[in-house]
């Protein structure tokens, strides 16, 4: 049976979409079929930082165009799909995405994957959550500052009076400072567990200009086996984190000083 995560945040900016990419490459790395889509029809950008720039088909033609959705879902790197979801402002005029069945969507592309991230607009978009699949597991992002952890509180509420199953939050962007709330403080304040804590880093953002994700590009970081770890639970296996390679650092100084002869 197909999983649907959806994360959800309140407030923008948290890392929502840079989580539902990089965890995306990262069930890919475990075996995972994945397809990811922006329910965000306004302010879309998954399909930027995976890359898909000018896609000839987006949701919006689908929603708007008579085209098929078989014809917008496209390949990306590690073999994950994404469905772009593009802006045309003259159609955005005959929409109301409020009122969009996300449902069905996901019914009819459900033969494209086993797990389906959906990124969720920033906000109370009361609409658009109720059309979320029925099996929809919701995860909160947000970082340790008041604001966001408020916003967060909001998702929460709405989401348990929506009937929406919250499996937990993900502290993102997290930094150690005494002034910022703790993961205790925020699990007390949500009332749902912490499920992942991805440290700041600036590599995320590096990575996605490039086009790819943390975990290909620096897999030995923190942030990296935060992510692979994140990915891991939430299929119930192992992940053993991956190590800097120290010996290949010195190694590499040794030569730079002349210590060590070059291969
Ligand atoms: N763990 C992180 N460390 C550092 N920067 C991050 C991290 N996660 C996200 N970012 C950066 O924060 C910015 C906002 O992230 P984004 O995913 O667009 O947020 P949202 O989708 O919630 O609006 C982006 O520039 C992104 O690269
Ligand atoms: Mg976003």
């Amino acid at each position: 049976m197909s999983r649907f995560i959806a994360f959800a945040s309140g407030k923008g900016g948290v890392g929502r979409t840079s989580i539902t990419f990089n965890l995306g490459v990262a069930l890919s790395l475990f075996g995972e079929e994945v397809v990811m889509l922006d329910l965000d029809l306004v302010m879309a950008n998954l399909d930027v930082i995976t890359g898909l720039l000018n896609p000839d088909v987006t949701l919006h033609d689908v929603l708007v165009r008579d085209k098929s959705i078989d014809e917008c879902v496209y390949e990306v790197n590690q073999g994950i799909r994404v469905v772009p979801t593009g802006i045309h402002f003259e159609t955005l005029k005959h929409i109301n995405p409020n009122y969009i069945s996300w449902n069905k969507i996901m019914n009819e592309i459900s033969d494209y994957g086993d797990i389906f991230l959906m990124d969720l607009p920033a906000g109370i978009n009361a609409n658009v959550f109720e059309g979320l699949p029925e099996n929809t597991e919701a995860i909160l992002v947000t970082q340790s500052t008041m604001p966001s952890v408020a916003d967060a509180l909001k998702i929460r509420i709405l989401f348990n009076e929506l009937n929406i199953k919250i499996s937990g939050f993900v502290l993102n962007m997290w930094y150690d400072d005494k002034f910022l709330l703790s993961e205790n403080e925020i699990e007390s304040i949500l009332e749902v567990p912490m499920i992942g804590l991805i440290p700041y880093d600036r590599e995320v953002e590096r990575s996605m200009a490039l086009g790819r994700s943390v975990v290909e590009v620096n897999p030995s970081s923190p942030t990296s086996n935060a992510v692979m770890q994140l990915a891991a639970d939430l299929l119930g296996k192992e992940y053993k984190p991956i190590e800097p390679n120290k010996e290949g650092i010195v190694g590499r100084i040794k030569k730079f000083v002349g210590l060590l002869p070059d291969e």
